[in-house]
């Protein structure tokens, strides 16, 4: 699970800002050839948050911030689809702003995410620390053990 959890972390974190240099370069009106390519890594880091969020679930990390990645998963796709027809005008960088915000809180729901599930299963490994394993005779690695 840790090994997943880290996988998808680095996905997120070499995406994350490949996808923020292009948006800056586009917001410049540059790279415009790129918004293909900009959408594909969108899907892959919001694929990465989706599996961090089922790797958080099944780790139990909390269940409000894994229902909150799985819907902020949906919103910042949908944003960036639509985001050219939103308050077209000199208005329009306020929607620029909301999604460059919007994708920056994926990095970092994806990031706690990970943080939470490796700290999770280290703490499940680590010998001496009270753990949730049982075993027929007691609590195995936890203070139950004499
Ligand atoms: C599946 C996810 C995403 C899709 C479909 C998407 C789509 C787009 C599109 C179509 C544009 C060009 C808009 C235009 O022509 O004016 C754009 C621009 C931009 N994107 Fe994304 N994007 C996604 C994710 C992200 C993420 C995660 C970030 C940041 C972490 C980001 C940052 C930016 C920035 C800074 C711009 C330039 C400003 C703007 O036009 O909003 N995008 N995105």
């Amino acid at each position: 699970m840790k090994t997943a959890a880290v996988f998808c972390r680095t996905l997120v974190r070499v995406t994350g800002p490949a996808l923020i240099v292009l948006g800056v370069l586009f917001w410049t009106g540059h790279a415009m050839s790129s918004i293909s390519l900009h959408m594909a890594l969108g899907v892959v880091l919001v694929l990465s948050l989706w599996a961090l969020a089922v790797l958080a679930a099944v780790a139990r990390v909390s269940l409000g911030l894994v229902i909150l990645s799985v819907a902020w998963g949906f919103v910042v796709p949908i944003l960036g689809v639509v985001q050219t027809r939103l308050l077209p005008g000199p208005a329009h960088w306020v929607i620029q702003v909301l999604h460059l915000l919007v994708g920056m809180a994926a990095l970092g729901l994806a990031d706690t995410l990970a943080t939470r599930i490796t700290s999770v299963a280290g703490a499940l490994r680590s010998p001496g620390r009270p753990s949730a394993v049982a075993t027929p005779a007691g609590v195995e690695g936890g203070v139950a053990r004499r």
